[in-house]
């Protein structure tokens, strides 16, 4: 038996196999372009992201059964008849509906969304991006009228391409803000709300099962997966079992706990209610989820304009934090999350002096990705689920530095397993358990636990987000 699952991430595409020993191996990796058309707007290429899955599943070579991970939230548009898309990937990260967002607030319309998909109005969803399509491309209207129009986050497009099969899951309907969160099934008031016609949006279909054909380079292989790609790593940690957790280091941080067969929505906490998965064959399964938006991504950042030059240096700091001499960074960069759901916030330094260093610079950017995940993981241990034990993966996570500075803020011992493709690790796991195929991934973890209480860098964090807060902004002011 040889599975293959395609991880289609935020900045690369990746395939990882494993074999009936359990040993998994990275077939492929490729990486996509970035649009940036506008101020907030990001955009993929869909053509460019479906190449690299083939590209990603070609390398792979014959394999019993094929697994997918997709971006959370990410959506377009397409012709049913041809398959062509008819607009670019609107990524999770774009923020180009704010102002219909706002307008929404505005209305009082907040709380009917969160009772029914238990999410905040934010233009990190798909919903309002849908709803932007439908209204700002032409072609979107005509092909709606004419009932050839097709809706959904990308796993829909890929799936419809791959298989001839127009299909999400729960774990990714449950990203678009459409969905009713009880009943799994696409809610008719929220697609009114958001303008997105509802007959234009995928069927429902379990995670893992039959879930349709692949045919590729004259090979017919059976799709047996399909899940959201940080439910994904969820399951790659081996989380089964409510009160069991982790958190992901890529583009953004996101941590995920299981909360068990029904949804959990603790008042006030900004926390995010959402399916895990649904094996073919049982219910689903809910988890609370918490985001940081830009992780990995300040790291690129600071690249790209020439802070970091050597990536190596992230891992020798030493001696005191300088947040305790004040010098903060707020990794703001799209925005704050959970649980503050404030788009508009920018990213700061704070507390300059003379002797400010660049390692300093870096150090705080990364101590301000820590902190920000520490509130986030605060936030989901007192959600009334005990979180009975933590995972932690994604390129930050193999950073050593980082990795005891996790354990220190949350005061929390962390599970770092050493296979970097958890996601895909996860997909392939779903799929053998879907199979009732015993396989173990081979991989070692190793714990890192609590050596000094740094649990006070949060609340530092936190006066110089009330600070950055108050900043006008070109959305604010
Ligand atoms: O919600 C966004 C998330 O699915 C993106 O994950 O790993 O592509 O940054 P990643």
């Amino acid at each position: 038996m040889r599975l293959v699952a395609v991880d289609q991430g935020t900045t690369s595409t990746r395939s990882l196999v494993v074999d009936a020993s359990g040993h998994a191996q990275i077939a492929a990796s490729v990486t996509h372009k970035q649009y940036y058309p506008h101020n907030g707007w990001v955009e993929h290429d869909p053509d460019e992201l479906l190449k690299a899955i083939k590209t990603c599943l070609s390398a792979a070579g014959q394999v019993d059964a094929i697994g997918l991970a997709n971006q959370g939230e990410s959506c377009l548009a397409w012709d049913a008849r041809n398959k062509r898309p008819i607009c670019p990937v609107i990524v999770w990260q774009d923020n180009r509906t704010a102002s219909e967002i706002e307008k929404l607030k505005a209305e009082g319309a907040e709380s009917l969304v969160q009772s029914i998909s238990g999410l905040p109005l934010d233009s990190y969803f798909s919903a309002s991006k849908l709803g932007w399509i439908i209204r700002e491309i032409p072609a979107a209207r005509q092909l709606a009228a004419s009932g050839h129009l097709r809706l959904g986050t990308t796993d829909a497009y890929f799936r419809d391409v791959l298989t001839d099969q127009f299909a999400t899951d729960p774990s990714t309907a449950s990203r678009t803000a459409l969905l009713n969160l009880e009943t799994g099934q696409w809610d008719e008031s929220l697609c009114q709300l958001f303008e997105v016609p509802i007959n234009c949006l995928p069927e429902i279909q379990p995670t893992t099962g039959e879930l349709g054909i692949c045919d590729l380079s004259g090979q017919s292989t059976p799709l047996a997966a399909s899940v959201v790609d940080q439910q994904a790593a969820l399951y790659g940690h081996g989380c089964r079992a409510a009160g069991d957790g982790k958190i992901t280091f890529g583009t953004g941080a996101f941590a995920l706990m299981l909360t068990g067969e029904k949804p959990q929505l603790p008042p006030n906490s900004g926390l995010l209610p959402t399916i895990a998965w649904q094996h073919h064959d049982a219910a689903p399964v809910y988890a609370l989820e918490g985001g940081v938006y830009t992780a990995s991504a300040v790291i690129s950042w600071l690249e790209r304009i020439g802070v970091i030059e050597d990536l190596a240096a992230l891992s020798q700091f030493a001696g005191e934090s300088p947040m305790r001499r004040g010098t903060v960074f707020v990794p703001a960069l799209a925005g704050l999350a959970c649980p503050y759901w404030r788009r508009d916030v920018r990213g700061s330094w704070l507390g300059l002096t003379l002797d400010t260093s660049r390692d300093d610079l870096i150090r705080v950017a990364l101590e301000g990705v820590a902190c920000r995940s520490a509130q986030v993981l605060s936030a989901i241990s007192q959600s009334g689920v005990a979180l009975n034990q933590l995972g932690m993966d994604g390129g930050l996570a193999a950073n050593t530095w980082f990795q005891q500075l996790m354990a220190d803020v949350t005061q929390q011992t962390i599970k770092v397993p050493n296979l970097a493709e958890l996601t895909a690790a996860g997909v392939l796991a779903l799929i053998a358990d879907a199979m009732n195929t015993p396989l173990t991934i081979t991989q070692k973890t190793h714990q890192v636990s609590p050596k000094q209480d740094q649990s006070d860098l949060i609340g530092i964090l936190e006066q110089a987000i009330a600070l950055t807060s108050q900043w006008p902004t070109s959305s604010t002011s």
